[in-house]
């Protein structure tokens, strides 16, 4: 297994400095920055959109990795690419149609990505298993930072990481909600390869050392 990616997730970061704590937060090595754009009607709390992302992009280089907890996406896919989006995952909730959703962000030259609430089983994306470059299953119910892991998720990581071995693709398999140092071997030992975190590292004195306290030991 390849040495796990760390996101960390913005929402838990100082809103007032959030130039900052992106360049920050990089230099203490995370590998991508994980930002959540909330709607307060797909979930039940609302974040920042495009500008936000737009205004963020020159103080860092780090992959940006925009979760969309928004409904309808489609009108707003391309301002998330123009802002600066490296990565946008759709929730496969939010619509009938993410067959064109991921089409549409493909076509807009950034890599697709696919989200699954807890009560979505693992087959919602046997058919799109073919677009998309990241699946993301969601450890808590969207909407907030800071809630427990659910560990009845961990069946479903299982499985979908044995869908993507079947697929031969390369699709990176993140988790997101209630990673910590406790949590992170549980997800990485079910098979995902990307730790979202918020709380466990935007809400911690050391940055550095908290990105640390997340990936698993080396092995000499
Ligand atoms: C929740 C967001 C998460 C959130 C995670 O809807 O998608 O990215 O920031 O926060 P923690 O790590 O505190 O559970
Ligand atoms: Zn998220």
């Amino acid at each position: 297994v390849t040495r796990p990616l760390i996101a960390p997730s913005l929402l838990a970061a100082d809103f007032a400095r959030l130039g900052e704590e992106v360049e920050a937060i990089a230099k203490a090595g995370a590998d991508w920055l994980h930002l959540d754009v909330m709607d307060g009607h797909f979930v039940p709390n609302i974040s920042f959109g495009p500008q936000v992302v737009k205004a963020l992009r020159p103080y860092s280089t780090l992959p940006f990795d925009v979760h969309l907890m928004i409904e309808p996406a489609d009108p707003y896919l391309e301002a998330f690419a123009k802002a600066g989006a490296d990565h946008i995952l759709i929730h496969i909730e939010a619509g009938p149609h993410s067959h064109r959703s991921l089409q549409i962000i493909r076509a807009l030259g950034a890599k697709p990505g696919i989200v699954l609430c807890p009560a979505t089983p693992p087959e919602a994306v046997s058919e799109i298993l073919d677009m998309v470059d990241i699946i993301l299953v969601m450890t808590v119910n969207p909407g907030f930072g800071g809630q427990k892991f659910l560990t009845s998720q961990l069946s479903k990581i299982r499985r979908l990481r044995e869908m993507i071995t079947e697929s031969g693709r390369s699709i990176r398999l993140a988790v997101d909600g209630g990673i910590d140092p406790q949590t992170a071997p549980l997800a990485l030992d079910a098979g995902a390869d990307v730790l979202i975190a918020g709380s466990a590292i935007y809400a911690q004195p050391d940055y550095a050392a908290a990105i640390e306290a997340l990936r698993p030991p080396v092995l000499a």
